[in-house]
């Protein structure tokens, strides 16, 4: 399914905008909690998506960190769901059509698609995933999947114990 998107550049610039200004923000707080409460908020405000939020790993489980958007799951089990495969596989996921995702699991009926990026430390490991739902089909792509994984470097470098 190919198409046209005008806006295609327009959202790259967003994400090149965005980045270093949340570099900026985060410079200045080394509180974990507070850098994934203000990244979620500037996603939120940037893109205007249904939901954006952080699930972090809790032994066997990701449990439900900073976010904005409707209440969602709490815990997600490993390899469960969207974000439990983005675990899993230490890779993005990116979901056209949330109803046609095996295993996905549905916090609010009103998301239609997903991306899923780790939070990966410098060995690899997985200590978080960012989350953000849309309620349009095929919202995500190549771009959204660079800009976030960008974003999540920054968080990385910034918070990962390894
Ligand atoms: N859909 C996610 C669950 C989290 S909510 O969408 C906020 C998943 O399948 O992992």
């Amino acid at each position: 399914m190919h198409h046209i998107d005008l806006n295609e550049t327009g959202k790259r610039e967003r994400y090149a905008e965005l980045l270093p200004q949340l570099e900026a923000l985060l410079a200045d707080e080394n509180d974990l909690i507070a850098n994934l409460a203000n990244t979620a908020a500037v996603l939120k405000s940037a893109f205007g998506w249904f939901w954006v939020g952080f699930y972090l790993v809790n032994k066997e489980e990701l449990v439900l960190g900073p976010f904005q958007g409707p209440l969602a799951c709490t815990r997600i089990g490993y390899g469960r769901g969207v974000c439990g495969q983005a675990w899993q596989n230490g890779a993005t996921v990116v979901v056209e059509d949330v109803d046609a995702h095996p295993g996905h699991i549905a916090c609010s009926s009103l998301s239609r698609s997903e991306i899923v990026v780790p939070l990966k430390a410098a060995d690899g490991s997985v200590w978080g995933v960012l989350d953000v739902d849309s309620e349009h089909l095929a919202q995500f792509d190549g771009e959204d999947a660079a800009g976030l994984e960008a974003v999540c470097r920054l968080l990385s470098a910034k918070h990962s114990a390894a």
